[in-house]
């Protein structure tokens, strides 16, 4: 759904170091759901810059695999950077701090940030412990001169973890994925988005906090009132119902976004065979997904994945190691 009103600017994200490619997706997801149009994103590093009339705090408050977001004020060697910092006009109080990205680059961080404080300090007072302004040199493998829009608040997920649940079960995702997962599909504000398998509800609190309408079910009935009693702990309505997977036709049909994390295992599976499991699995979504919708999954293991394959198209299948015996696929299909 299209959003925004502010002027075009180029904004830059410095990304999280999770995993080499999903911080990039979720951002391009992102950017494609709020402004409704597919965005180009250039990459440096752990870089991303994209021009968009997006409110950056908009994007900031629902990205999870992302530091800061900057608004790019130049770009180019460092001494035309210098030359731009000497016109600008912040209005009120700037701090400089440099951070360098790139291996590549020789610069000392201290000493640019000592040269831009002294351009800078010519036009405006300087206050390290709370500017108005904070000016952000990046070194990638480009130089740029930034203004920080928005720090993401990385310690909200932190403070949604499981144990902070008042319905507990340790099998659940961290919150940043489980709102990476949510992003990945693009669900827009007001639009359904249904986790078959919710267990404790870590992805429909997600989703409702992003502004979707969240809908979940799982087949044990403890799971599905537990859920209910963490949702409420966040503030979060959703239309929750107990089935199995299998059952799902007779209960939702077009539904926006499917994000979910199925059973890894026999453990969780009660009995049913994996393989078999995640057949039925791709193939009732592909019923009561909305055509074109996206569906976004983890799988632990490769070849699941191609059972998808027969029912949807996949997008992108990024795998992320937890540990020995375990690595989660990250995956998105469109319907
Ligand atoms: C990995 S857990 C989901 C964890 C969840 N993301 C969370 O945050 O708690 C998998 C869930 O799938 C449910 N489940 C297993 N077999 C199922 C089936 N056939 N249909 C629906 N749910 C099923 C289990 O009861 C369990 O709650």
């Amino acid at each position: 759904m299209p959003g925004g009103g502010f002027h075009p600017v180029k904004l830059l994200f410095e990304l999280s170091g999770e995993h080499p490619e999903l911080p990039l997706l979720e951002l391009s997801s992102v950017v494609e759901a709020l402004q409704g149009g597919v965005p180009s994103v250039t990459r440096d590093s752990s870089l991303a810059v994209t021009e968009t009339h997006l409110d950056p705090s908009h994007i900031g408050e629902r990205i999870a695999l992302c530091h800061r977001v900057c608004e790019v004020m130049a770009s180019g060697p460092l001494d035309s950077l210098m030359d731009v910092a000497g016109g600008l006009d912040l209005g009120g109080s700037v701090a400089v701090r440099c951070r360098k990205v790139s291996r590549l680059r020789e610069e000392r961080c201290s000493e640019v940030e000592r040269r831009f404080g002294d351009i800078l300090a010519g036009s405006h007072p300087i206050d390290l412990v709370n500017p108005s302004t904070l000016v952000r040199v990046i070194l990638g493998e480009e130089s740029y001169l930034t203004v920080q829009r928005h720090e993401v608040d990385r310690a909200s997920f932190e403070r949604r973890k499981v144990a902070s649940r008042p319905f507990f079960y340790p099998i659940s995702l961290h919150p940043k994925f489980a709102r990476l997962l949510v992003n990945m599909t693009g669900v827009g504000s007001g639009e359904t988005l249904l986790d078959p398998f919710c267990g404790t509800g870590g992805i429909l609190i997600e989703a409702g906090l992003v502004g979707a309408a969240p809908v979940g079910s799982d087949l044990r009935g403890d799971m599905v009132e537990g859920c209910g009693v963490n949702l409420t702990k966040f503030g979060v309505e959703a239309d929750l119902f107990q089935a199995d997977v299998g059952e799902l036709r007779e209960h939702v049909e077009g539904v926006d976004a499917i994000a979910t994390d199925p059973p890894y295992g026999r453990s969780t599976t009660m009995g049913s065979d994996i393989a078999d499991l995640y057949s039925r699995s791709f193939e009732v979504f592909s019923d009561v997904l909305g055509k074109g919708r996206r569906l976004a999954i983890i799988v632990p293991k490769e070849d699941l994945v191609d059972l998808g394959r027969e029912y949807m198209d996949l997008e992108a299948s990024h795998p992320l190691r937890v540990h020995k015996s375990l690595t989660r696929h990250f995956c998105l299909f469109r319907n």
